[in-house]
C-alpha cells in the first residue's frame, strides 16, 4: 500500500517541495525590495519607503481639537514660521528620498550630498536631518540581511533531490523566519512611533506616514516563510523520512 503510494509520489512531476522553492525565491526577492527602498529614484524604489515625513504647504495639518491641548495657538504660529513649503522625505533603509514636486525624486544613500541640494526655505525645521537620524539610529536592517542568507541556504538545501541536511534545513529556515519576525516588528513599531510622535511635537505642521509597500513586503514575506517553515518540516523533513523507511524495507 505505502510503496504504491511512494511511486506515485515520485511519478508526480511537482512536488510540495517545488512549491516551498518558489516562495523561498519569493521571499528573498521581497526581502531584497525591502532593503532596496528609497536607494535610488528609479522606478518603483522611492515608494518604498518605511517613513514619510513632509510638510502641508505651510498649513496645518489636521490638528485634533482634544482637551489635552492646553495651547492650541501653537500650531497657526509653528506654520507661519515655516513658511509655504512642499518639501517631503522618504526614508529607506539605506537611502533617504525627498521632492519638491512628487512627480520626480531624488534619492541617495548620502544625506549630506541631499543637504546640498537644499535652501533654508526649502526644510526650514530641518526634517531631512530627522530623517537621517531615524536611518542611522533607529532603523536596522542587518536582521533583513542575514534573514534573506539564511533563506538563500535553505533554497540550496532543499533544491538537489534528495534534499540535503534535511533537519538542519527545517532549523535554517525557522531561523530565517525568526529573523523576518524581529525585523518587521521592529520597522514597523519604529515607524509607526517616529510618525506619531512627529506630527504631535510638531502640533500639526508636519504631515506623517508609514509607508504601506514597505509594511506589506516585509509582513507578506514573513507569511510566506511561516508557511514554508511549516512545509518543509512536514513534506521535506518527515515524508522524506517516511520514503527512506519504506526504500529500505
Ligand atoms: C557624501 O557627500 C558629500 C558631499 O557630496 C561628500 O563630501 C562625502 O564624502 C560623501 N560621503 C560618502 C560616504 O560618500
Amino acid at each position: 500500500m505505502v510503496a504504491v503510494k511512494v511511486n506515485v509520489a515520485y511519478l508526480t512531476f511537482i512536488r510540495p517541495r517545488h512549491v516551498f522553492i518558489i516562495f523561498l525565491v519569493i521571499s528573498i526577492i521581497l526581502i531584497s525590495l525591502l532593503l532596496a527602498g528609497c536607494s535610488s529614484s528609479f522606478s518603483i524604489i522611492p515608494n518604498i519607503y518605511l517613513l514619510h515625513v513632509a510638510y502641508n504647504d505651510g498649513t496645518v495639518y489636521q490638528i485634533s481639537d482634544d482637551s489635552t491641548i492646553v495651547n492650541p495657538a501653537i500650531s497657526t504660529g509653528l506654520a507661519g514660521l515655516v513658511g509655504v513649503t512642499t518639501y517631503e522625505v522618504r526614508i529607506g533603509f539605506f537611502g533617504i528620498c525627498m521632492t519638491n514636486n512628487p512627480a520626480s525624486w531624488l534619492c541617495s544613500e548620502n544625506a549630506t550630498a541631499l543637504a546640498e541640494q537644499l535652501t533654508a526655505a526649502e526644510d526650514p525645521l530641518n526634517i531631512l536631518h530627522l530623517a537621517q537620524t531615524f536611518r542611522e539610529k533607529i532603523v536596522f536592517p542587518y536582521l533583513l540581511i542575514a534573514a534573506a542568507a539564511l533563506a538563500f541556504i535553505v533554497f540550496v538545501l532543499i533544491l538537489p533531490y534528495p534534499p540535503l541536511l534535511k533537519s538542519a534545513s527545517t532549523f535554517v529556515c525557522f531561523l530565517s523566519t525568526l529573523l523576518i519576525l524581529i525585523s518587521v516588528l521592529w520597522q514597523h513599531t519604529a515607524s509607526v512611533s517616529a510618525s506619531s510622535s512627529t506630527t504631535s511635537i510638531t502640533n500639526g505642521v508636519l504631515t506623517t506616514g508609514v509607508g504601506a509597500n514597505a509594511m506589506i513586503l516585509g509582513w507578506f514575506s514573513f507569511a510566506l516563510m511561516t508557511i514554508t517553515v511549516i512545509g518543509i518540516y512536514f513534506f521535506v523533513t518527515i515524508n522524506s523520512r517516511a520514503e527512506t523507511v519504506v526504500i529500505a524495507e
